[in-house]
């Protein structure tokens, strides 16, 4: 990956040996064809094009213009990727509204169709639901690993707040695609699968013990959710509310570094 030259690849390293677990959870086999939703900088495409080997087939998409993310862009990091040994098995479809009407793929012409950490940068669950249900004539199965908002310890409520503060602002923002903005429960999650014909065959909990995600989330909220607040215009009890949970979260992150949040997994299948 080309975020792995800004850390010596360490950290790179946990975040994809954590997406291997999913995989490994999910049996894609050898021979998939997958399409993937919401790839961001490709961490999840690697590893499925890797799972789904010489004769797969990866088709990653996102709504996100190329130019978008951190320290690598989309694009760039796309197109570390495609030079790769992976990246004839890789498609990647940048700035793609799976509700475009123009945007379309043959009946069933995905083995599996996989949304990784991805659902809580959705617009709104709406959005979601819609992309849930349309995906329906792509695949008949459906991969999903997300965090979960109930912490396990201590440590990562402060991650559960910095998610919370960010959907609170979400809800009020017009445009924030940068940055999660629509966190759900897991049994949220479950009900809109049900609600959109999908059945949940199998399901579980991902390690997140290595991850950093929990103290990005909370840097990123300290330094940007009051100002985003800011710039909205809130009733002056919306604003203050805001503040005060970012006050709350600064001294959560003061008393220790954020662990991640626990993740669950599931695998649902098209209901017919
Ligand atoms: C955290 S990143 C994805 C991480 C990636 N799946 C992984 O495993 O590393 C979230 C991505 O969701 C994308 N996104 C948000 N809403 C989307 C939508 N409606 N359709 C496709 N991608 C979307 C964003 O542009 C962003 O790149």
């Amino acid at each position: 990956m080309a975020a792995a030259a800004f850390d010596g690849g360490a950290v790179q390293a946990r975040q994809t040996h954590y997406r291997m677990s999913l995989v490994d959870a999910w049996q894609i086999r050898e021979g998939s064809r997958v399409l993937e939703i919401a790839c961001g900088q490709g961490d999840m495409t690697a590893v499925l094009a890797e799972a789904a080997g010489p004769g797969g087939r990866v088709t990653a998409v996102d709504i996100a213009d190329p130019g978008y993310g951190a320290p690598v862009s989309l694009g760039d990091s796309a197109a570390h990727l495609l030079r790769s040994d992976l990246g004839a098995r890789i498609e990647f479809r940048f700035q793609t509204d799976l509700l475009d009407p123009q945007v379309d793929f043959p009946n069933d012409a995905f083995d599996v169709a996989v949304l990784a950490h991805g659902a809580w940068y959705f617009r709104d669950l709406e959005q979601l639901r819609q992309v849930l249900r349309r995906l329906r004539s792509w695949a008949k199965r459906l991969c999903i690993a997300e965090w979960s908002l109930a912490p396990d310890s201590i440590e990562q409520v402060a991650h559960m707040l910095a998610v919370l503060i960010q959907g609170e602002i979400g809800l009020r923002a017009t445009a924030n695609e940068a940055n999660v903005r629509t966190p759900f429960s897991r049994e949220r999650l479950l009900v809109l699968l049900d609600e959109t014909g999908w059945n949940v065959s199998e399901s579980g909990s991902g390690d997140t013990g290595e991850l950093q995600d929990g103290s990005w989330e909370v840097d990123y909220c300290l330094h940007d959710a009051v100002s985003t607040a800011a710039s909205l215009d809130l009733p002056a009890g919306v604003r203050a509310w805001i503040a005060s949970q970012v006050e709350l979260l600064r001294e959560l992150a003061g008393r220790s570094s954020a662990r991640a949040l626990p993740s669950y997994w599931v695998i649902a299948d098209r209901r017919m």
